[in-house]
């Protein structure tokens, strides 16, 4: 097994090699003057021709360069005589754009999934994918890891008082159900509610009672922070003492740091899988330990 880093594998190929013993090579790449991207194996260092090729790229912005990127070195490994190309996308762009939300849009997920399966991909792995159900598109083996016991590990080392985990949806409940189990703590998932006579919306957690606690918010993503803060300020208001927010892909666009600040978040805490001034967790270790499983 070949370990392959693109250009926005974020180091995490090369801690993959290094858990799992496999040499490992890093991809050249540049841009054109005109913009387009352009990618090379080092055959010099290494033949790949016949061995079973690990690209890790993971898709965080600019999101079209890293995809195009690893549409080409998929297809390339395939071009050069590899056994079997496994594409490790940590994070997947555009996985929630996962429905027609009006009439006409483009199914974005489909697509990008598809072209990673056309490109030459024989299996795909991805970490925390906003809805597992997208990678059901797929008609090679594929696989969705999550981050969740790699965060709550080290939130467990933090030793926070009196913790509840709060998922900032419904649909993350999953996520906060799984670090709350490993913390050995209640979790809950935030409501919208609006008041009747103000017309004003406010967030609750469902049933929970958040006072004297530390909230910590648990989601996949973190992009503007939109979502975060509004929880935060929620939890803040029910008498929470202090609030946490935790998420696997920390995009942190349009001033998302200084938005979760001023919502009064002490803390965020967030992997490798987007490189970003809080992403402190590495995913190479759920990588590893998959990839030694199919081996
Ligand atoms: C939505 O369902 C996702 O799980 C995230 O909560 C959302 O995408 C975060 O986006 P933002 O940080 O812009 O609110």
């Amino acid at each position: 097994m070949i370990i392959v880093g693109g250009p926005a594998a974020n180091n995490i190929d090369l801690e993959i090699a290094k858990l799992i013993n496999a040499p490992s090579v890093t991809l050249e790449y540049k841009k054109f003057p005109d913009g387009e991207s352009y990618i090379r194996y080092p055959v010099e260092e290494v033949d790949i021709s016949g061995e079973t090729v690990v690209v890790v790229q993971s898709l965080y912005p600019p999101q079209d360069k890293h995809f195009l990127e690893l549409l080409l070195a998929l297809s390339t490994a395939k071009d050069l005589g590899a056994k079997e190309v496994i594409a490790v996308v940590p994070y997947l762009a555009y996985a929630r754009q996962d429905k027609r939300f009006r009439r006409g849009e483009a199914i974005s997920v489909n697509v990008v999934l598809k072209a990673i399966e056309s490109a030459g991909a024989d299996r795909f792995i991805t970490i925390d994918i906003h809805k597992e159900k997208s990678l059901e598109v797929l008609s090679i083996p594929h696989e969705n890891l999550t981050a969740m016991r790699e965060l709550a590990k080290y939130l467990l080392k933090r030793n926070y008082k009196n913790p509840v985990i709060l998922a900032p949806d419904k649909g993350a409940i999953g996520h906060a159900k799984e670090v709350a189990k490993i913390l050995g703590t209640e979790y809950d998932y935030i409501v919208k509610v609006r008041d009747r006579k103000t017309g004003e919306v406010r967030a609750e957690a469902k049933s929970l009672d958040v006072e004297g606690s530390t909230v910590i918010i648990v989601d996949d993503i973190i992009s503007t922070g939109g979502t975060m803060a509004l929880a935060a300020k929620c939890s803040l208001a029910l008498g929470a003492r202090a609030v946490i927010a935790v998420c696997t892909h920390a995009l942190l666009v349009n001033n998302a740091l200084t938005r979760l600040k001023e919502s009064g978040i002490s803390e965020i805490i967030a992997t490798n899988t987007v490189p970003s001034p809080v992403s402190r967790i590495s995913v190479a270790n759920v990588l590893a330990e998959y990839l030694r499983r199919i081996l």
